[in-house]
């Protein structure tokens, strides 16, 4: 393991050391439009496993394949009618297909978790692109993050989590959509929604022209962030809070919450809020301190808000 992680500026030097960083089997943060990755060769079984001991991560809980364009994605799974559709729809984006590996693909099966199914995206970042580029091929890379804690959005979250652990993450700044991808499974008849993320969940069903399932659970966990604690802050948090307990931390959301240490938005912007979730977790697990409570303003459910309190009910779980 590396004793020092060191930071990258995306500049063409920078982005060549990280390339050449993962040519050589290490692990490099990289920044994407949803949250920071640790990226490694997705083909390469020492790196993946490498991936799971940096963040000690479960074996059954398997990684996204991160690619440069549909093309590539092809040469990996199996993309149907509907990958197609969602791929020429939201690709570049925040967007993770579940698919059929293809029997051909030189990806290591560590990235599968051992399944017949692979996750793929093509981000759309102009660094993680660039990275892609002179790296050459395609990057494992789960959320850059310690396993069950909140997903990185800026260089300095994933230094707190894993500085000593990688050999580089590459500073791209803070990522502008903030919640991770959504994933969509599309390995069986019905397409089935398995993580709520940065596309909302009604322009993806306006693509299919078709609802989409329930898909995963919390005891048989399919797709990330299925464990029920995951993205939890040390405090505890409490939900729906319109009228905050003396000394809890309160997070509002809208222009209703005067008094509020912290705001997903001040406006009630969903895609704002997005945007700061897991800066706001981080910022008001820091003011609460040891002994301290977290409570958060409602969200509505609508467009981005499903992720939002998808993640907010997983970081308000209980915890073993
Ligand atoms: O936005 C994102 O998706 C970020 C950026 C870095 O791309 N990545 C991310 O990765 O959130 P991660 O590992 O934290 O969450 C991806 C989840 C995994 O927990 C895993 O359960 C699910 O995707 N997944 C990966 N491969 C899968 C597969 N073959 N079948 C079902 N779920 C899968
Ligand atoms: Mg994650």
């Amino acid at each position: 393991m590396p004793a020092e992680t060191r930071r990258l500026d995306p500049t063409p030097e920078g982005l060549a050391e990280a390339a050449r960083l993962l040519a050589a089997g290490q692990l490099v943060a990289f920044p994407s439009e949803t949250v920071y990755g640790l990226g490694g060769d997705a083909r390469s079984d020492t790196a993946c496993a490498a991936i799971y001991a940096a963040k000690g991560r479960p074996r059954f809980n398997p990684l996204i394949v991160h690619l440069g364009a549909v093309d590539e994605v092809a040469r990996h799974a199996v993309m149907d009618d509907r990958a197609r559709a969602l791929a020429a729809a939201f690709w570049p984006g925040p967007l993770t297909l579940v698919l059929p590996r293809r029997d051909d693909t030189d990806l290591s099966p560590l990235v599968s978790a051992g399944m017949a199914t692979v996750a793929v995206r093509v981000p759309s970042h102009p660094v993680m692109r660039a990275l892609l580029t002179a790296f050459g091929g395609p990057l494992a890379g789960p959320s850059a993050n310690p396993s069950g804690r909140v997903s990185p959005t800026r260089a300095d979250h994933v230094l707190d989590g894993l500085a000593g652990r990688i050999a580089a993450v590459l500073d791209g700044g803070p990522c502008a959509v903030g919640v991770e991808s959504t994933i969509v499974g599309l390995a069986g008849p019905e397409p089935q929604l398995l993580r709520p993320g940065g596309v909302a969940r009604e322009a993806i069903e306006a693509v299919l022209g078709r609802p989409l399932v329930a898909g995963g659970s919390a005891e048989a966990p399919t797709a990330p962030g299925q464990l029920s604690s995951h993205y939890a802050p040390a405090a505890p948090v409490r939900l729906g809070v319109t009228v905050p307990e003396p000394g809890e931390i309160w997070v509002g959301f809208g222009p209703g919450c005067p008094g509020a240490a912290l705001s997903l938005s001040e406006t009630g912007s969903d895609t704002e809020a997005a945007a700061r979730l897991f800066h706001a977790l981080r910022e008001a697990d820091r003011i609460a301190g040891a002994g301290g409570r977290i409570a958060f303003a409602p969200v509505p459910d609508a467009g981005l808000g499903l992720a939002i309190n998808d993640r907010l009910r997983r970081a308000a779980a209980p915890r073993d």
